[in-house]
């Protein structure tokens, strides 16, 4: 019987797709244990949109966060998300602090590192990649997955063979738009099966409808494992349900290791909790359902409502329908880039201008500019001419790694610090979100938790 790996989304993925990470550690302390006995794979609960939910909104130190889940999910390899060169921010990162976070977050419990690139240009992954591997943790190169004229199950094989080659325990391929049709899961898991002899692991969303399908043909297809998440935080945004696909798949003569009655306990702790968060109107049902129009419109549902939330601002939506056409028109400008963070805001927010201003490129974004001369990596097709000429005149893109271009930070922001924080964990803080983590650094100094006292006490700082 084939082993699948299945890993629990809820407390990072669904968590962030649903309730925009907004769960306190205290909500879901009581259910680690079981979490950890349930025979998941790995249990994914730190990175992604995570750290700065954690320092903006939750008053919680994302350090000590995943300390405390640590201390009680022993068994179960945690993992985490990270955007490669961005760490789990919006811009470059120069390496010395890309490997400075990645040994703190191993030193603090993180077993699997999920790293990827907005645009597979893997020269931003490849520091990730390495110092994971130095630490010994578990390196999973990943792929971004999207549809356009130049992604073809070929590319992806070719991504695929470089991600092996700098040294990749593992290969995502991540969906995060749910845009995977079952047919193309099944050839492309198959054929990258046959070609890199390492695991291969699908992320999908049920956003669109089609992961619990794309899911299923990608296990049939021989891929090593999937992400899920616990049927109160699954399906619509969020990952397919974990039990649901438990049963499914045990049902076909797979075997997930879960255990189903420890399945349900889990389910039955998190459903009060999924209901404060809609009584609360953090959870808006209208995610909870299949929105297949990402599927006529090319573009994720978040940028949609993005875009519908930009118009109105403008008092402009009767232009959407405009703009919705212009944005597959920017995208093919831009080289097809795939619409994640932070394409998906650019291309977004670029197409609207295009639209409110009458003339294409008119006004042009300084992250648009800001891609045209490479500062992002290298695009996935070719930037039309026109619009090259217009962002960055003369000037010729940068062909080198971007962050070969920035000097070391930590070392220098350490020391503009001291007066703040000894501690290195802050400095990456800092380094992260400066704008918001100075003020939380300052009042956790003011008023420490007593569990950050205890950290504080232990690690020889007071
Ligand atoms: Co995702």
């Amino acid at each position: 019987m084939k082993n699948i790996h299945i890993t629990e989304t809820v407390l990072r993925d669904a968590n962030q797709s649903l309730i925009a990470t907004r769960l306190p550690f205290n909500s879901f302390a009581p259910i680690l244990d079981k979490l950890d006995n349930a025979g998941y794979y790995s249990l994914e609960c730190w990175g992604g949109a995570t750290f700065d939910s954690c320092i903006r909104y939750l008053n919680e130190d994302p350090w000590i966060r995943l300390k405390k889940i640590k201390s009680v999910a022993k068994k179960t390899p945690l993992q985490m998300l990270l955007r490669g060169q961005n760490i789990l921010g919006y811009k470059h990162y120069p390496d010395d602090v890309v490997r400075e976070f990645i040994k703190m977050a191993i030193y603090y419990g993180i077993d699997i590192i999920r790293i990827f690139d907005a645009l597979n240009d893997f020269r931003n992954i490849e520091v990730a990649i390495d110092e994971t591997k130095k630490q010994g943790a578990h390196a999973q190169g990943t792929i971004v997955y999207t549809v356009s004229p130049i992604h073809d199950v070929k590319s992806y094989i070719n991504l695929a063979k470089e991600l092996k080659n700098m040294g990749s325990d593992s290969i995502c391929i991540k969906d995060m738009a749910g845009l995977i049709m079952p047919d193309i899961a099944f050839n492309l898991i198959k054929k990258l099966k046959e070609t890199v002899k390492i695991p291969i692991y699908l992320h999908s969303h049920s956003t669109n409808g089609l992961a619990e399908m794309s899911y299923l043909k990608a296990v049939e297809a021989g891929v090593d494992g999937i992400d899920c998440a616990i049927s109160a935080f699954g399906g619509g945004t969020a990952q397919p349900a974990t039990e649901s696909i438990h049963y499914a798949l045990t049902s076909s003569g797979f075997n997930t290791n879960l255990y189903g009655n420890k399945l349900k306990e889990i389910n039955d702790f998190f459903k009060p909790i999924r209901e404060d968060f809609l009584k609360k109107g953090l959870l808006n049902p209208k995610v909870l359902s299949p929105q297949p129009e990402a599927l006529i419109y090319q573009i994720p549902g978040g940028m949609l409502s993005n875009m519908i939330s930009q118009l109105k601002e403008q008092n402009s939506l009767n232009k959407l329908e405009a703009v919705l056409n212009e944005v597959p028109k920017v995208r093919e400008d831009l080289g097809y880039p795939p619409l994640v963070t932070p394409m998906s805001q650019m291309v977004g927010t670029q197409a609207t201008i295009n639209i409110l201003t009458g003339e294409r490129y008119k006004m042009i974004l300084k992250e648009v500019k800001a891609y045209c001369r490479g500062e992002y990596g290298k695009a996935p097709g070719k930037i039309n001419n026109d619009l090259l000429n217009k962002a960055i005149g003369e000037n010729e893109p940068i062909k080198t790694r971007y962050a070969d271009t920035l000097e070391p930070a930590f070392e220098k922001t350490k020391e503009k610090l001291k007066d703040l924080t000894t501690r290195n964990e802050d400095v990456l803080t800092y380094l992260s979100f400066p704008e918001i983590a100075e003020e939380f650094l300052k009042n956790k100094k003011l008023h420490p938790s007593s569990d950050e006292l205890r950290e504080q006490t232990k690690s020889g700082v007071i």
